[in-house]
């Protein structure tokens, strides 16, 4: 047996994001790549903001000694120090560099703070729709996935979380803007889901950790804020990246803060720092953590993503698809209608729409991927004439489906 039992499963299961993405490879080669409209990915086609280029040739060109060498598991202090003063002024709690672990992005930050808190069998609530990868990293350390469902419009249902909390809840993590949906959830669910817990912790003795995913913080519409979290919950963390707000997801930067006002704060964060090296990621990237520390106020434009949102809204309205209006992030997540072909052993709606789209050059992500099947996902961080040259795919897709109601 060259791999593991639950590897091998996994690699069966497969994730529809990376077999749309191999799907789109095998189009382009056949089609062109003019005939392909690939939706599917969340990559930022938005270059990242001239003070990132300029932070970071000055940091490639900069020759302490010492500059290349390994440094403390939690990362340079003068990077905890800027994300310290970041998290303060966005989650409103005073935030100090100790309370700061630089990791290798969202991901590797989500996966150190799992490593971290979960024991076996422990249990971690996420709301549907999710980041599709959330199963793996719950899984990657022992923990097993609890899913509550979101309210009408995907924003949060406290009392659906509520119903799903046990004694074995050691955490649930919130992603606000979210992916798949753009839903950015508002102040009062974020208090009723805090009383929530805080509720469940006295009840039980145990407090659900609240971990806050937010690398599209500053990727928001229309005036639309982002509230604090940490402030309205104590044992809380923020796991967040550069990702998405400065374009550079290739280069593997993130971060944890932990709400200074945590239980045992200081043993949590020992324990955040031993797992960024026993997971084998040592320390976040020493050059990123430079550039960005000279850089991180700046922002992707954001006001170029609204266009193509508006347009993808153009496009998809043309062709009577339905769709929630995303206030955040850069994806449309919209409803399958469905079609008189029955649908074969296994299909979901979203997956035969999908499938449909497909043939006519169209990529987009079933929601079955994000624990939703009957939705799929668009990716609207795209050039602007992938997004214009879609229409009549769109539109020819939709002569042969409907919705029931
Ligand atoms: C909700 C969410 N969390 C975490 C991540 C991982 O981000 P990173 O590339 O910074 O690891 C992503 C990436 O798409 C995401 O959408």
């Amino acid at each position: 047996m060259p791999i593991a039992a639950a590897m091998k499963a996994g690699l069966e299961r497969g994730s529809w994001i990376r077999k749309m993405f191999e799907a789109g490879i095998e189009l382009k080669a056949r089609l062109g790549a003019d005939a392909v409209f690939d939706f599917s990915l969340g990559n930022p086609d938005l270059e990242p903001p001239r003070e990132f280029l300029d932070a970071l040739k000055a940091a490639a060109t900069a020759d302490e000694p010492g500059t290349h060498a390994y440094m403390t598991n939690a990362g340079y202090a003068f990077a905890r120090a800027a994300m310290a003063q970041k998290v303060a002024s966005e989650h409103g709690v005073p935030t100090s560099t100790d309370d700061v672990v630089m990791t290798v992005g969202a991901a590797g930050a989500l996966n150190v703070i799992l490593h971290t808190v979960l024991n076996p069998g422990d249990e971690v609530v996420v709301v549907r729709p999710y980041f599709a990868e959330y199963s793996a990293y719950v899984e990657n350390h022992g923990g097993v996935l609890v899913v509550a469902d979101s309210a009408p419009g995907f924003s949060l249902d406290p009392a659906a979380v509520a119903r799903v909390l046990s004694p074995r809840t050691a955490a649930i993590i919130v992603n606000s803007p979210n992916n798949p949906t753009g839903r950015v959830y508002p102040r009062a669910d974020i208090e009723a889901l805090a009383a929530v817990l805080s509720a469940h912790a006295s009840r039980c003795g145990r407090a659900p950790y609240l971990v806050v995913d937010e690398p599209y913080r500053d990727i928001v519409y229309d005036g639309v804020a982002v509230p604090p979290v940490l402030s309205a919950y104590p044992d809380s963390l923020v796991a967040s990246s550069f990702s998405k707000t400065l374009s550079i997801p290739g280069e593997r930067l993130g971060y944890i803060a932990v709400n200074p006002a945590c239980a045992d704060k200081a043993l949590l964060v020992a324990g955040l720092v031993a797992s960024n090296r026993v997971l084998g990621f040592v320390n976040a990237p020493a050059l990123m953590q430079r550039a960005v520390t000279a850089s991180w106020r700046a922002k992707a434009d954001v006001s170029r993503y609204a266009r193509r949102r508006d347009m993808l809204s153009s496009v998809l309205e043309g062709a009577g698809i339905r769709f929630a209006r995303p206030e955040g992030a850069f994806y449309l997540f919209c409803e399958a209608p469905t079609s008189a072909t029955p649908l074969k052993p296994g299909e979901t709606a979203d997956i035969a729409f999908a499938m449909a789209l497909k043939d006519r050059g169209v990529l987009s992500v079933p929601g079955v991927g994000f624990g939703y099947p009957g939705w799929f996902r668009l990716c609207y961080c795209v050039p602007e004439a992938t997004i214009e040259g879609s229409r009549a795919a769109f539109a020819s897709t939709m002569e042969s489906f409907e919705y029931c109601a």
